[in-house]
């Protein structure tokens, strides 16, 4: 492979797998390396864990507002709405966000809830578990994170299919089984706004413990959410908490059942599972890029950027940097030390990092526990998208469990 043929944009690529043949090229031979974009003015491809780190670590340099952090840019009218988001906000701004969100996600009130996420876990599990086969990214790893964040923001039961309909047609934007157009992305968008409107208004002065009512009531420093800040929030955590716990726990099964190995090393020994969570997390990076753009002029390595150039930076290179992971390449439950960035790093750190492990963790423990020899039975279909690392169905048989 030469430099010339590398091609990081076309979802196409990427249903065939992560190209990490491309991104060690680029290590190696160009970190800071521009690439085309049909119909867009092009970016620089950021594939190195130093960079990535100095990146996320200087928003005022390298902002997430302007431009908002998906490749391609949006009409003003919709940036001026995606801007709404803390993903796309800048310091002080995003600062304010940050302290009023937190109040919504203590690791107390995460903590708090590994006895509902187990049984909810287990109750996944038992309707498949004497089935003997499944497809495991509709039965199981879609199933856990979308009842989680729905219990998490006091969702009712009879709306959470709904929710997960909105969210797959918000991020599956280059996959035509989910959404054809951008227009009907900005419909579900509009949709999840109306509902999000309607349950925060039911909440309001209300003194309920889900997130929805302690987000809709905070004040902090003197500053609350307005109804469309609220509303904005609410579309950002019903896609962000699902569909990348969702990917993470199919690539990471995925992983499993490639690796023989490594689970024979879980089965025997699940005290390693804690491990095993940061090394699925490093090896499938469910969020493949941010980008940022630059406020003004700069260099990285030595290659000029003009203010408004367009940086993506690429985080499953990133997990695999020789610098940072010997052996990246191999599949290692016990890796230490393990510091990737699947959950970005700095400014933006992901919110939800304690609410994924969580989840993550608990989901294989029974699973290791209940369906051990669980394998392959056929052909994984992968989602056609350059940021979402994502299975769409991961066909599996196993022992069927006994009845009791
Ligand atoms: C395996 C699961 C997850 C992965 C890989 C992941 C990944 C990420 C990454 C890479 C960022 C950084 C964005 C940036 O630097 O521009 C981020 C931010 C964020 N994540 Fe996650 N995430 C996960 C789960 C969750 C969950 C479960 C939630 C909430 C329920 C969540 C909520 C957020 C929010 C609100 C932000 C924006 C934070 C900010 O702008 O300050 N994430 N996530």
């Amino acid at each position: 492979m030469r430099l010339a043929e590398i091609d990081l944009y076309s979802p196409e690529v990427f249903v065939q797998g992560v190209p990490h043949d491309a991104f060690r090229l680029l290590r190696a031979e160009a970190p800071v390396h521009f690439h085309a974009e049909p119909g867009g003015v092009g970016y620089y491809a950021i594939t190195k864990y130093d960079d990535i780190v100095a990146i996320s670590k200087n928003p005022g340099l390298f902002s997430s507002a302007r431009g908002a952090t998906n490749i391609q840019d949006y009409p003003p009218e919709d940036l001026s709405l995606v801007q709404m988001m803390m993903l796309n906000m800048d310091p002080p701004q995003h600062a304010k966000f940050r302290r009023i969100a937190r109040t919504g996600f203590t690791p107390r009130m995460v903590a708090a809830l590994e006895p509902s996420v187990r049984a909810t876990a287990t109750q996944i599990i038992d309707r498949v578990a004497k089935t003997g086969e499944c497809d495991f990214v509709r039965s199981i790893s879609a199933e856990l994170p979308l009842q989680v964040i729905a219990e998490l923001m006091g969702i009712p039961n009879e709306d959470r299919q709904q929710i997960f309909d909105w969210s797959n047609r918000l991020i599956g934007f280059d996959d035509p089984e989910f959404q054809n157009t951008y227009e009907d992305g900005k419909v579900a968008a509009a949709e999840v706004w109306g509902y999000a409107s309607q349950l925060g208004a039911a909440r309001k002065g209300t003194t309920g413990e889900d997130m929805v009512s302690v987000l809709v009531n905070a004040v902090v420093d003197g500053q609350s959410l307005s109804d469309m800040e609220f509303e904005s929030f609410f579309l950002l955590l019903a896609v962000a908490g699902n569909e990348t716990t969702r990917n993470l726990i199919s690539g990471g099964m995925l992983a499993l059942m490639e690796n023989p190995e490594q689970r024979a090393r879980l089965v025997a020994d699940p005290s390693l599972i804690p491990s095993a969570v940061e090394e699925m997390l490093r090896w499938v990076t469910p969020v493949m890029y941010f980008r940022r753009t630059a406020t003004r002029d700069t260099e990285i390595r030595g290659v000029k950027i003009k203010e408004n150039d367009k940086v993506v930076m690429y985080y499953p290179s990133a997990n695999r940097d020789e610098q940072y992971f010997k052996d990246g390449d191999k599949f290692d439950v016990g890796r230490t030390p393990n510091e990737h960035l699947a959950f970005g790093v700095g400014e933006h750190f992901c919110l939800g990092t304690s609410l994924a492990r969580l989840e993550i963790r608990v989901l294989f423990e029974e699973l290791i526990r209940r369906l051990p020899d669980i394998e392959l039975a056929g052909a994984p279909r992968r989602l056609r998208s350059n940021f979402i690392n994502g299975t769409k169905a991961l066909p599996v048989r196993f022992t069927p469990e006994k009845a009791p």
